[in-house]
């Protein structure tokens, strides 16, 4: 059996209204209100995979399971959505620069929090910091960082290596998926959000 397959033996049990204000049912309506089905099948299955990064690494399955639930909840809206937040909320101007693919998880964490109903710090800072990092990321950042990366349906040229690297030591994942990233960033002469560098400045760091 390879690990592509294994991350679907387990079904998903939790109803998650220790951590949100709707139960996983109400959820999967909201979250089909806002994605197409292609997306909305990758976020079942980061779920999935995020409840086994947890239960491999000691860590809370439940909070795990509903960060990969509800990590790409905001992938779809409208930029005007984003801009909305990030002038209501009074974030970081810069952001106004990129796009969706920062705005998603940085700024979308909080559409997560008013529109779900989550409000577990553990799990809006694993859905803000899942495609570019953080310093001191905790464990469910981490998780729900590799559950992205790593679920079974990427099929990348270096996805299995990801995931037998991940499945035997979760940080040297999140150092692995940092480096592709950055690379792949640099390689197409994209802009690379300053919190970004930050964040890979701080995974660095750990590896003198
Ligand atoms: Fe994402
Ligand atoms: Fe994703």
């Amino acid at each position: 059996m390879t690990l592509r397959r294994m991350v679907f033996m387990n079904e998903v049990k939790y109803d998650y209204t220790n951590y949100a204000k709707m139960n996983r049912t109400e959820i999967l309506e909201e979250m089909k209100k806002h994605l197409n089905d292609k997306r909305f099948q990758h976020c079942l299955r980061v779920e999935q995979t995020a409840i086994d990064l947890a239960n491999e690494n000691g860590v809370n399955p439940e909070i795990a399971g509903l960060a990969g639930l509800v990590h790409d909840y905001a992938k779809q809206r409208p930029n005007e959505d984003f801009i909305k937040v990030i002038k209501e909320h009074h974030l970081d101007p810069d952001l106004l620069n990129y796009g969706k693919a920062i705005w998603h998880g940085y700024v979308g964490y909080l559409l997560v929090q008013a529109e779900l109903g989550i409000n577990d710090a553990r799990i809006l800072n694993a859905v803000k910091y899942h495609t570019i990092g953080a310093p001191d990321m905790d464990k469910y950042a981490q998780v729900t960082y590799m559950a992205d990366f790593i679920e079974p349906d990427r099929d990348f040229s270096e996805a299995d290596e990801a995931r037998k690297i991940t499945h035997k030591n979760l940080w040297d994942g999140v150092i692995f998926q940092n480096e592709k990233t950055m690379q792949l960033l640099v390689g197409k002469n994209k802009a690379i959000y300053p919190a970004a560098i930050v964040a890979y400045n701080s995974i660095v760091a750990g590896l003198k």
